[in-house]
């Protein structure tokens, strides 16, 4: 007989409808959920899901309520021994707080914060000798680690799962990238490249040629200048002095749309984040892509969704893109999009 299976997810708060109506045809149920985060059960033994709206996916294991750390660490570790016995069983040890709001609102940002870092702290030690083979929790898992994942509903209130790390945003605690700022970034769109860069796996060198649309103030051309490529610009606002005077940096103040295909020649990576109804937004990729002197191999395209009612909008962009004749279509929201979601689309060249 299958056993059933339970699976905790993290998404961006609002999403959770998308996430509950992309997993109900695959049998899952649904079980306690908040803003932010869901639970789910299935009859069968299954992995837990995957898709576009889903920021972390986690075998649930239990959850705890106390009003006390110790409780609460006692009552992680009775479900640690129930279900666990080869021990250490987990490589790494993920904590974060399920998100207070949705992106950007109020300034908030996703990812482990100042609590769930003190609670990781003082977990940590209790769990290393025998359920852990790392040296500290949060660690970017390797590809194949067993991850012991620690949500924070509320600070009392713990959901405990775990998952194989795989893919980039799997390794990453609470599927949030860490990143260390050399400098204040012009603008937040400098962590959402960041994100889709490294999500996406781009091959992206140094020397080569990336292009913006929508570049204004700068953010994602800093991550892109860092990264060592030359970056050209198209937004018909200003850019911030401190990347418009990079001398690897070429502003084209115009609409995307208005620019002759000259101008994307030689390049080999497009980002896109114009504030641009989407639609249009395809029309602008499709009419540069599919000139035949088209040198570009990675889009990385940002498209607002408006809603998450009109989730489904985002199947009518991926036929869309198909029939660009891209060898390889992936969408995901990233989890410093807002009510947006990132297409990584490849050309073979
Ligand atoms: C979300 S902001 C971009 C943020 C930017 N990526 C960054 O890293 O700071 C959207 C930008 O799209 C620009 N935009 C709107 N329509 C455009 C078009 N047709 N072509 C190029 N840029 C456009 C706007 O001027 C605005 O600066």
């Amino acid at each position: 007989m299958d056993q059933p299976t339970f699976a905790m997810i993290s998404c961006a708060v609002g999403a959770e409808s998308a996430v509950k109506e992309s997993v109900l045809q695959d049998g899952w149920r649904l079980a306690f959920s908040r803003p932010g985060f869901v639970t789910l059960k299935h009859e069968q033994s299954k992995e837990p899901p995957r898709g576009t709206f889903i920021r972390t996916s986690s075998r649930s294991i239990g959850s705890a309520k106390a009003s006390s750390f110790s409780n609460l660490a006692e009552l992680l570790i009775e479900k640690l021994s129930e279900q666990f016995d080869s021990s250490p069983p987990f490589n790494q040890l993920h904590v974060w707080p399920k998100d207070r709001a949705p992106i950007g609102r109020f300034g908030f940002e996703p990812g482990p914060d100042e609590v769930s870092n003190a609670i990781s702290a003082e977990i940590f030690p209790r769990l290393a000798k025998k359920w852990l083979t790392c040296d500290l929790p949060n660690r970017i898992a390797e590809s194949g680690d067993r991850v012991l994942d620690l949500v924070l509903v509320e600070p009392s209130h713990w959901f405990f799962g775990w998952h194989q790390a795989g893919d980039w945003h799997t390794r990453w605690p609470g599927g949030v990238q860490p990143i260390t700022l050399h400098q204040e970034p012009v603008s937040r769109a400098y962590y959402k490249a960041a994100e889709s860069i490294t999500w996406s796996g781009f091959p992206i060198r140094r020397g080569q040629t990336a292009v913006e649309i929508g570049s204004s103030p700068g953010g994602a051309c800093g991550r892109l200048l860092e990264l060592g490529l030359k970056v050209i610009g198209i937004d018909p606002a200003e850019m911030d002095p401190s990347i418009a005077e990079h001398p690897q940096f070429k502003h084209i103040r115009a609409r995307a749309g208005d620019l002759p295909r000259k101008t994307f020649r030689g390049a080999k990576w497009l980002l896109v984040d114009s504030n641009v109804a989407p639609e249009k937004t395809l029309t602008t990729i499709r009419n540069i892509v599919m000139h035949r002197d088209c040198t570009l191999e990675g889009l990385l395209v940002t498209l607002k969704i408006g809603n998450y009612t009109a989730s489904q909008k985002i199947s009518s962009w991926e036929q869309e893109i198909d029939s660009w004749n891209p060898s390889r279509v992936r969408v995901r929201q990233l989890s410093r999009n807002k009510v947006e979601v990132c297409f990584a689309i490849e050309f073979d060249r």
